[in-house]
């Protein structure tokens, strides 16, 4: 085989007049008025090539064989495409290659599918063949996006001190709020490794063993069900820092992030730096921990005029919030059910809804509950005029902000709020260190068990466990969580009291965190982390609202890979050696 001189997509006027050799895929073959052009395409980008059956009758006749995806390996020179035949939308459409030399280095079956963007071919089909998938232009653009994300990731870690160490996939099951995969361990029946969720308490442990700043682009896996943002195995810039506060992890990831936005897509960072907010203010502001900041429509509070109104459901309601919707007050009755339902499957028992019509009057199927002046009130809290819809639900809090949350993500996409060349990463702080466990009666770490709660909440790890705040921080971006991270308890006494607070008992705590607890016996630094999820980074930056479209060999929606079909059943003798019996239900 000749050496290839460039890539297909790179042939361009500055090769004119040149020998190239090129090798690629057959994109497509047409044969026009006796000459026989072929596309031949490769990572880079597609080539024009023609064959002449005057000056090449041998290679004429050779390329009538050639069908699509058949790969090749041509020669010839690089000409000046003749006038009115250029092609504005390739890069290589001024010129075009006149074959002197033509080798058929592989035939192919007719692809399932075309390979060209576009296409809405069913995921199933493109998952089982997904080297043909990824063959196609937009995968490899997203691909090569992913590839440079990472490397630029490296590279600034590298610049700034940072280490990267590998840590063990094979560890022992630790909790990081997932289940874990498990791996039997063939020499030790009925002993199990376990899959890490994250390098957790690997890069605590690091910390410990005075690496100082650690990095490392890690694979985790969480045995749950996946999801749009979500996958069983998914990868992390995982990052640890000793002697830091919370600060200085955001100072590191913050003109990161930065630099991979706008250096890497033609995306802007909406708020330099990126705003903190609290918990509780975008609990408040927006009805969920990971708003999208990108618009506003946020959530007014009206609980003390509906309490203290007629209307039943307002007035013994614990809390009445609602969301503005600009221009929406001509909403058909139809829409408002729609949208009614819509807030029901996030726990909402109804949605009040008042529209403020164009002729100055008011529509409103809770108008006949309510005073003239308590109806004002409303609109004035809500910001309102003339023209605008505003959806109000009553309820728990926690249903409150879980419905109108979603309705403002709702009404967010529909109005076209969602500008995706903006993207608006924040960060979220001073998250409760616990949540508490309704059928287990207990309390539970928030983030996980190692996360420093807030110096002058500890007095309240007694009386009030959970309104203590923790030094855990979110990085959100567009309606996403992006990253996830704390500060860590150093202190045994502290890191005990959680525990106890978490009502493990002592064997438990020996059995599950015992090497934790012994390496901070030894000197553990002050130290704290954040880890980036690559996928989510990446799916945001493409536009896509699929992380599989990141990933080169993803699981479906439920959790099979189509291509290998794992999981799959295994040989007998694999698990007579690994002592496992299947017992069928
Ligand atoms: P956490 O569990 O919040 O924190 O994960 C951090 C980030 O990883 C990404 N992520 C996922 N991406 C794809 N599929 C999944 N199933 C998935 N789960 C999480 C998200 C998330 O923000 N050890 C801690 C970090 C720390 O405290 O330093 C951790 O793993 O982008
Ligand atoms: P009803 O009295 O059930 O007919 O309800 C009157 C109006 O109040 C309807 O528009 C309902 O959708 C609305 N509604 C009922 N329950 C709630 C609630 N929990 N929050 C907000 N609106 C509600």
């Amino acid at each position: 085989m000749d050496r290839r001189t460039k890539y297909c997509g790179e042939v361009g006027v500055e090769d004119i007049g040149k020998q190239v050799t090129l090798h690629g895929w057959v994109n497509s073959i047409r044969d026009h008025g006796g000459l026989i052009f072929i596309d031949l395409r490769d990572r880079e980008g597609a080539v024009q090539t023609v064959i002449d059956p005057v000056k090449q009758p041998d290679i004429f006749k050779l390329a009538e064989s050639v069908r699509g995806e058949y790969v090749l390996e041509i020669a010839g020179k690089v000409s000046r495409r003749p006038e009115g035949t250029e092609n504005p939308n390739l890069p290589t459409g001024q010129v075009e290659v006149h074959i002197e030399k033509l080798d058929i280095l592989n035939t192919s079956q007719t692809p399932p599918f075309a390979i060209q963007d576009g296409i809405n071919t069913d995921e199933m089909v493109r998952l089982k063949y997904r080297y043909l998938d990824l063959r196609r232009p937009e995968m490899q653009r997203r691909l090569m996006l992913r590839h440079r994300v990472v490397k630029m990731m490296r590279d600034f870690m590298d610049e700034r001190g940072f280490i990267e160490v590998e840590t063990p996939i094979l560890i022992k099951s630790t909790p990081e709020g997932a289940r874990d995969y498990l791996v039997p361990a063939r020499l030790y029946p009925g002993n199990f490794y376990a899959l890490p969720q994250s390098p957790q308490q690997l890069k605590q442990l690091l910390m410990v063993a005075g690496i100082d700043r650690y990095f490392q682009i890690a694979k985790c896996f969480r045995d749950e069900d996946p999801r749009a943002d979500r996958q069983p195995e998914f990868t992390q810039l995982d990052v640890e820092m000793s002697f830091v506060k919370k600060e200085d992890v955001f100072e590191v990831i913050e003109p990161l992030l930065t630099r991979i936005v706008e250096e890497l897509s033609d995306k802007k960072v909406m708020f330099k730096p990126f705003p903190r907010l609290t918990y509780q203010e975008v609990i408040d502001r927006f009805g969920i921990d990971k708003p999208d900041l990108r618009f506003g429509m946020e959530l007014w509070n009206i609980t003390d005029i509906g309490n203290a109104s007629e209307f039943k459901v307002f007035q013994s309601a614990p809390q009445v919030k609602g969301i503005t919707a600009e221009g929406c007050a001509s909403y058909s009755r139809s829409q408002i059910d729609e949208l009614t339902d819509f807030a029901k499957k996030y726990g909402a028992k109804g949605l009040a809804t008042i529209a403020l019509m164009e002729d100055g009057s008011i529509k409103s199927p809770i108008a006949k509950f309510l005073k003239e002046d308590e109806i004002k009130a409303i609109i004035e809290r809500a910001g309102a005029k003339t023209g605008d819809l505003l959806l109000i639900v009553a309820d728990k809090p926690k249903i409150v902000a879980d419905s109108l949350a979603n309705l403002r993500n709702e009404m967010g996409k529909r109005l076209g709020l969602r500008d995706d060349s903006i993207m608006a990463l924040a960060w979220v702080i001073d998250f409760p260190l616990f949540e508490w466990k309704e059928e287990e009666g207990r309390w539970d770490a928030a983030h996980h068990p190692f996360t420093m709660p807030m110096e002058e909440d500890l007095h309240l790890m007694d009386t009030d466990p959970g309104s203590v705040r923790s030094e855990a921080y979110d990085l959100v971006c567009n309606g996403s969580e992006l990253a996830s991270g704390s500060i860590r308890i150093h202190r045994r006494d502290i890191q005990n009291k959680v525990f106890k607070l978490m009502n493990y008992e002592e064997e438990e705590i020996q059995a599950r965190f015992g090497h934790m607890l012994d390496a901070f016996e030894y000197g553990a630094p002050p130290h704290g982390g954040i880890a980036p999820g690559i996928d989510r980074l990446v799916t945001l930056l493409t536009d896509d609202d699929n992380i599989r479209q990141v990933m080169a060999f993803p699981k479906t929606a439920s959790g099979i890979d189509p291509m290998t079909n794992a999981p799959s059943t295994v040989d007998d003798k694999q698990l007579k050696e690994l002592h496992i019996k299947i017992v069928e239900e």
